[in-house]
């Protein structure tokens, strides 16, 4: 029997509330905690544990059907990814942040600056869109201390709390976009497993209604 197969981030804050959701859906799951790979008891899913930034090439690839991922992970890596679901948890923004004694007035601010972020196509559309000329550096972690070592004149992040925005003494000025947890589907995702995935879907609309 056919398995569909599903990506979970494997730490992070995205994990708890997916493990969470396919809980309520009455989805049980073997869980040695430190495994890669996990199934289901009572449902025919195989969940695999990736990191995020991986997970949008999984699917393209079909080596997974679905995903649980952050909208905005598909925004920076996900073209030709379908959204099947929003699942209205893990809410956050992806914006533009600068010292907070910086003077800011508009977009063009940025012309001629230095950006750090982990979302580089997400910047470079952004900058494209309003006609600005700024220089990426790219780093995977720890964005926000980029101005404070002089690395950059802004940075691009994910923005949730604003809590590490304002440990590192920073201020949103734009709002790039606006992402939640959202079920994405694989473009190879066979016959068989789609039919699995409409069960899945059937249950999941009946979790988000009743949450709401
Ligand atoms: C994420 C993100 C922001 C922060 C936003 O970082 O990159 O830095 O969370 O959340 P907040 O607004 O609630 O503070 P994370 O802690 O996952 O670490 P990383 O950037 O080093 O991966
Ligand atoms: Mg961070």
């Amino acid at each position: 029997m056919s398995k569909l197969k599903i990506a979970i981030q494997k730490s992070g804050r995205l994990n708890e509330d997916s493990m969470k959701i396919l809980k309520d859906v009455g989805i049980s799951i073997d869980n040695g905690k430190d495994q890669l790979k996990a199934s289901a008891k009572n449902f025919p899913l195989e969940v695999f544990y990736l990191r995020n930034g991986d997970i949008p090439q999984y699917l393209k690839d079909g080596v997974v059907d679905v995903a649980i991922i952050g909208e905005n992970v598909l925004v920076e890596k996900g073209q030709d990814i379908t959204i099947a679901e929003k699942l209205g948890f893990s809410s956050c923004k992806v914006s533009v942040a600068i010292p907070k004694g910086k003077s800011y007035n508009s977009i063009k601010d940025l012309d001629g600056k230095r950006i750090a972020t982990s979302y580089p196509n997400t910047v470079n559309q952004f900058l494209k869109d309003n006609n600005v000329n700024a220089n990426l550096h790219i780093i995977n972690g720890s964005v926000e201390i980029a101005p404070n070592i002089g690395l950059a004149d802004a940075i691009v992040d994910i923005v949730s709390s604003g809590s590490t925005l304002f440990k590192n003494n920073l201020k949103e000025v734009e709002v790039i976009l606006k992402s939640e947890a959202i079920l994405a589907v694989s473009p190879q995702i066979s016959s068989e497993n789609q039919a699995i995935l409409n069960k899945l879907q059937f249950r999941l609309q009946s979790v988000l209604k009743a949450r709401n």
